[in-house]
């Protein structure tokens, strides 16, 4: 095992304090033009996949500032990845050539696939829209060296923060060193979930939202964001930085934005890049507030416009002052990772990771994942997140989305269980003997030869004909409510909640002769996209949203959760006009405030007991029902 840098994660707090040290000796070693020889002897080798100017010239100017001597692929199109070679198998090559291997490539988590293959220390250069981490260095140290502190900073982070490696590293660097964090998201390039996630997890940190419209006005919105949370459950988001802040309330000074973060719109990345929306774009102008004074504007370039050339020549702007330290930080990385070679394994990172993972397991649902890209070696892919509301939730290990875990299996008895909130214990107990498998489906569990635990005694409440006349009725009260059906969009969650939304559609169709657009959202890790329904023409296509009149369907609605996350997938999408909420059926014991629009029946249930709805599309030897059963301890299976 060697010790790489594949995500900021990966170096602790006192690492990145050491790198930061080492770095203000390299500055003062370039200053005074001393020669050193700190890498002599050794070479590394920098292999890139995509376009980079500063993070791979930096890195070679810094191995040959050490004394050391660079091979370089700066543009694999030309290597033989060209002719299919894999990505693991010219890692592992490189590695025999080379003392330390830097790579940057397209696919997330592709930097941990080259680590697994390479028997040399590996720094990740930006895999896909995953991380960052050097970038991150070059951030934080330039930060440091302007405000001599990194602790209570308040930071604006704007622009592409879906695809934008560079911030996802950032934010949670900000939020370990105990920085506040403001987010500026473009309309539909917020942060995924699954970051916003681990950082309450992992730093108890939730970062504030802004308006996006106005930067002009982003200095006094972030006094008024952080004066309006004096509830003091608001104040305990902060984690380290919770005294400062509430010292800072205190004073006089108003809490000032102490650098503005931009980056570009990552279009190569983006499945459907909107030209329509407004990027943001700082000008002079909207430097000019006497509250921006001492805001710092931060970028890891290249810009594409979002920053005007007016602004290079003023001293708040520090962007290419970032660019430049590229070299004295990658410098001080690079003798940092030599001299700990040895030391490898020993160190511990410093985000707190939970304990094992699975040894088979459904496949990640990022398309963009480096496992859907390429076949690799290790089986242990995930680790387990559990939700505070019993849910579970699968980490994959090389790009970190997330799936909901559906259905989990018991190796040794070979049984399976679809997943629910109270078997949390054994999901648990059983990843910990070993005995756990986690399937995508019954389908697949089934294939694996395993059988369903057995359930307690099932009781159908609804049949074929009860379902259809359910059916019916909502169709008819959707029509009742949509004086303009063109307007309408019809999105199912999915799975069971997609096909009845498929079926509503057909009534309408069948009713009115009009083909409502149908839609499917996937709340359980898959894309982010509302997308259409399949054999609609353009399969898989994303389906507008905006302005439009949406009803969302679902099979069963019980605590709210999945249709909350449906709505916010929604609105990820775009904002429509109004939205309902259609089911089927709903049991109750409702979490959150929401109320279905049209149910087909209203079932008061038990907390213990279990609705499903089986569909024969769902299951082709079965007819449509819905059963409730109570939830059996598998363990009397
Ligand atoms: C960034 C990258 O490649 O992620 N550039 C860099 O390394 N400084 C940012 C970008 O491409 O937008």
């Amino acid at each position: 095992m060697t010790r790489d840098v594949l995500a900021i994660a990966d170096l602790a707090d006192e690492e990145i304090e050491e790198i930061f040290r080492r770095a203000e000796r390299m500055e003062a070693a370039l200053k005074s033009r001393e020669k050193m020889h700190d890498a002599a002897g050794t070479i590394m080798a920098t292999v890139f996949y995509e376009p980079s100017t500063r993070t791979r010239l930096s890195f070679e100017a810094a191995m040959w500032r050490l004394g050391g001597a660079v091979i370089s692929a700066p543009d694999m199109k030309s290597s033989s990845a060209a002719k299919g070679e894999t990505l693991a198998d010219t890692m592992k090559v490189v590695s025999s050539y080379a003392d330390l291997l830097v790579v940057r490539h397209f696919w997330d988590g592709a930097a941990r696939l080259a680590a697994e293959s390479a028997d040399i220390p590996v720094i990740n250069a930006g895999d896909g829209s995953h991380e960052h981490p050097t970038q991150t260095l070059c951030d934080l140290y330039t930060l440091r060296r302007a405000k001599g502190t990194l602790k209570g900073l308040t930071v604006a982070v704007g622009g592409d923060l879906k695809y934008g490696r560079t911030v996802h590293s950032l934010v949670r660097a900000l939020a370990r060193f105990g920085a506040n964090i403001v987010i500026v998201p473009v309309r539909g390039m917020e942060f995924p979930g699954w970051l916003l996630q681990q950082l309450a997890d992992e730093y108890a940190y939730q970062p504030r939202i802004a308006r996006p419209d106005d930067l002009k006005a982003l200095a006094q919105d972030v006094h008024a964001l952080y004066l309006t949370p004096a509830k003091p459950h608001q104040l305990t988001l902060f984690t380290d930085a919770e005294f400062d802040l509430e010292e800072r309330l205190a004073s006089a000074e108003p809490i000032t934005l102490d650098a503005l973060y931009m980056t570009r719109q990552q279009r190569e990345r983006q499945d459907t890049p909107d030209d329509g929306v407004e990027y943001l774009r700082v000008d002079k102008e909207t430097f000019q507030d006497p509250s921006m004074r001492h805001t710092l504007l931060m970028h890891p370039l290249p810009r594409t416009g979002e920053i005007s050339a007016a602004l290079d020549r003023d001293p708040r702007s520090v962007y290419f002052q970032q660019a430049a330290y590229g070299v004295p930080v990658r410098m001080a990385l690079i003798t940092f990772l030599l001299d700990h070679r040895a030391a490898a394994a020993a160190t511990v990172a410093a985000a707190p990771r939970a304990e094992g993972t699975i040894r088979i397991g459904p496949r990640c649902a990022n398309p963009n994942c480096v496992t859907r890209r390429e076949e690799v070696a290790s089986e242990r892919r995930f680790r387990l997140r559990r939700e505070s509301n019993g849910g579970g939730h699968l980490v994959c290990l090389y790009c970190e989305h997330e799936l909901r875990i559906q259905v989990i299996g018991n190796r040794k008895s070979r049984h399976f269980h679809v997943y629910d909130e109270p078997m949390y214990g054994y999901l648990d107990g059983w990843m910990r003997d070993g005995t756990l498998v986690i399937f995508d489906s019954v389908k697949q569990a089934e294939e694996a030869g395993y059988k369903p635990y057995k359930l307690g005694p099932q009781k159908a409440i609804m049949n074929a004909a009860e379902i259809e006349r359910s059916l019916a009725e909502l169709t008819d009260a959707i029509l009742a409510d949509t004086p303009e059906l063109n307007e309408l969009v019809i999105i199912g969650i999915k799975t069971a909640g997609a096909y009845l939304a498929h079926r509503l559609v057909e009534r309408i169709r069948t009713a009115r002769g009009v083909e409502v657009e149908l839609g499917v959202v996937d709340v359980h890790g898959g894309s982010d996209a509302i997308q259409r329904w399949p054999g609609n023409g353009a399969d898989g296509e994303p389906v507008p949203i905006a302005d439009r009149s949406v009803v969302v369907v679902d099979d069963v609605i019980n605590s709210g959760w999945t249709v909350k996350e449906a709505l916010a997938a929604i609105w990820r999408c775009g904002r429509p006009r109004e939205a309902r909420l259609a089911v089927l059926v709903d049991r109750g014991h409702r979490q959150l405030p929401i109320k279905p629009t049209y149910v087909g029946k209203h079932l008061p249930t038990a907390p213990h007991e279990r609705v499903r709805v089986r569909l024969r599309e769902l299951d082709r030897e079965h007819k449509d029902t819905v059963v409730i059963y109570s939830y059996v301890d598998p363990k009397a299976a």
